[in-house]
């Protein structure tokens, strides 16, 4: 789970409009939330309005799943303390530091905020296991192969650590002939003196082309984790800005005005999360959809690994779930009109002193840049390189006149009744018209959203079902039960179909056998009617 609640700051003007006054869920907020029940407003509303999602959203949460906040200062130490409680401490895993912006304010008063928390608990830290994070090209390019090694690429540690070691104390004759006396002052080698030369005969230790460097120890590529431990620091090229998002949801959605969406988080920022925290299949559930970057961030990493994870968004606001969320995800998934230059960062190389004076570090350099200018030459209409800071990037640019690829898949807008159907003890209410009960009924049997009629018990078919409701008043007797049994007579009177036929009524006067003769599935509402 994602999720980004407003974060509090005093100026987002966000509603607190709970509408706590259906009697199934004020049932239920009075066993699950107990007494806070009786009086919501007694606290901070910020913490009212959390508390019972938190709730709702730990109910959801598989055993092995884990739910990530994200967060600013104004509420995170009371965050915390929430999700303690409804977590559980022992649950907490981590407080990631993500940089949403890299220039400083000056107009700051005090201090220029130049970042974000993501708080993030486990349903249960025991059964979470997270994954690693792919290995960028950055991290790849630290490897090298100066030895011509048939084990491939490798990059080297140092011997000495300061961890106390008793073992770790001998001198090393070098290959080239000098002798280093020992590790430097206040360190310890890491290893027994035994276990070096064992590497050592396996040509795992690096000595310089001269032989006569402090030795280094080799670590292969392929010996290597198939990815990078995550941290909990996580820079703006590695996840993203907010100005980033925002630009990006302008050029989605050709919309420049002020009161365009204020707020998109940047896909980039969640697909890290998605990687950390998702299998290939896993279902990815976000309550405060906003702008929908979760579903985008969802799209983008399917597209890269071939998965077919799925989302559920929720977003409250109707014009911001219907001309925002649903727009902007229609918009990725099947391509959006665009004139300007896609941008991808092909490589990106930090120029450290060590690394420049590293040998062969120039050449494999410049090799990787010519391999990636010859490979991307079909895809990019300009490769270009750039040297800012300490880091050089190559960048592919493709001029886009017409439509951005689409990331395929869809998804279904779902829109909930504006009361409840059921009452708390799971019945239909008494003023549920037969229209509603129909959508429900329909989207309940099929998945998908009911455009007919709603005129006649028939509401349809679908995929060879017919699809049949007896709810009240259709049958033209407007008594609570008058036209909701299913009867040989009422059977009788339904529109032919040749195949199967899906009933739900009240009861049935039917028996198992006559069932099965008529091609009849009967389902007893309200018991049956589950989504
Ligand atoms: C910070 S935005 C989420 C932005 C989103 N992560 C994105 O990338 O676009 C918070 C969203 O929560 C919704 N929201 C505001 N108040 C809420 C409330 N009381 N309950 C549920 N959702 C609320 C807002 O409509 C807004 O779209």
């Amino acid at each position: 789970m994602y999720i980004d609640p407003p974060y509090n700051t005093g100026n987002e003007g966000w509603i607190y409009n709970d509408k706590v006054n259906s009697p199934e869920i004020n049932k239920w907020l009075g066993q699950t939330v107990g007494k806070e029940a009786e009086d919501l407003s007694r606290h901070d509303k910020w913490l009212c309005m959390m508390y019972p999602r938190l709730v709702l959203l730990k109910q959801f949460l598989r055993e092995d799943g884990a739910i990530f906040v994200s967060i600013d200062d104004n509420e995170v130490a009371s965050l915390r303390l929430l999700m303690d409680e409804i977590f559980g401490a022992r649950n907490f895993v981590t407080n990631i530091a993500w940089q949403k912006i890299y220039t400083v304010k000056n107009s700051a008063k005090h201090f220029s905020e130049m970042h974000d928390h993501i708080v993030c608990y486990a349903s249960s830290k025991n059964a979470w296991e997270r994954n690693l994070i792919p290995r960028s090209d950055e991290a790849i390019s630290n490897y090298t192969n100066q030895d011509n090694d048939s084990r491939g690429l490798w990059s080297d540690n140092a011997l000495q650590a300061r961890n106390r070691n008793s073992a770790g104390i001998y001198p090393i004759k070098c290959p080239g002939g000098r002798l280093i006396e020992g590790p430097p002052e206040g360190t310890y080698w890491r290893m027994s003196e035994t276990k070096f030369w064992e590497l050592d005969a396996d040509n795992r230790v690096w000595w310089g082309k001269d032989k006569n460097n402090a030795p280094r120890i080799k670590k292969f590529l392929k010996e290597a984790k198939e990815g990078v431990v995550p941290s909990t620091w996580w820079k703006y090229q590695f996840a993203g800005t907010n100005s980033g998002a925002k630009t990006e949801l302008r050029e989605i959605l050709k919309d420049n005005s002020a009161d365009l969406f204020n707020t998109p988080k940047p896909w980039q920022l969640i697909r890290r999360i998605i990687q950390i925290a998702t299998d290939d299949d896993s279902i990815i559930l976000d309550s405060f959809a906003g702008s929908g970057s979760t579903a985008h961030a969802v799209l983008k990493q399917n597209l890269m690994d071939g998965g077919s994870r799925r989302f559920i968004l929720c977003e409250m606001d109707q014009t911001i779930s219907s001309e925002v969320t649903a727009e902007r995800i229609r918009r990725v998934c099947e391509g959006y009109s665009f004139e300007g230059t896609l941008k991808d960062t092909l490589l990106e190389q930090p120029l450290t002193w060590n690394s420049l004076r590293r040998d062969g570090f120039l050449e494999k350099l410049l090799t990787d840049i010519d391999g990636i200018k010859e490979s991307g030459s079909d895809q990019y209409d300009d490769i270009k390189i750039a040297i800012k800071g300490a880091k050089l990037s190559v960048i592919g640019e493709q001029k886009v006149t017409d439509k951005t690829p689409g990331l395929g898949s869809g998804f279904q807008f779902c829109r909930l009744s504006a009361e409840p159907l059921f009452n708390e003890f799971g019945d239909i209410r008494d003023d549920v018209t037969f229209a509603e009960l129909a959508d429900f009924v329909w989207f309940a049997e099929t998945g998908v959203g009911y455009s007919g009629a709603a005129d006649s018990p028939m509401l349809g078919t679908h995929e060879g079902r017919a699809i049949v409701l007896l709810f009240n008043g259709i049958l033209g007797d407007r008594r609570p039960q008058g036209g909701n049994i299913l009867t040989k007579a009422i059977l009788n009177s339904l529109p032919a179909h040749d195949g199967p036929k899906v009933i739900y009524a009240a009861a049935t006067r039917l028996g198992a056998s006559a069932l099965q003769r008529a091609n009849v599935i009967f389902k007893q509402t309200p018991y049956a009617i589950e989504v």
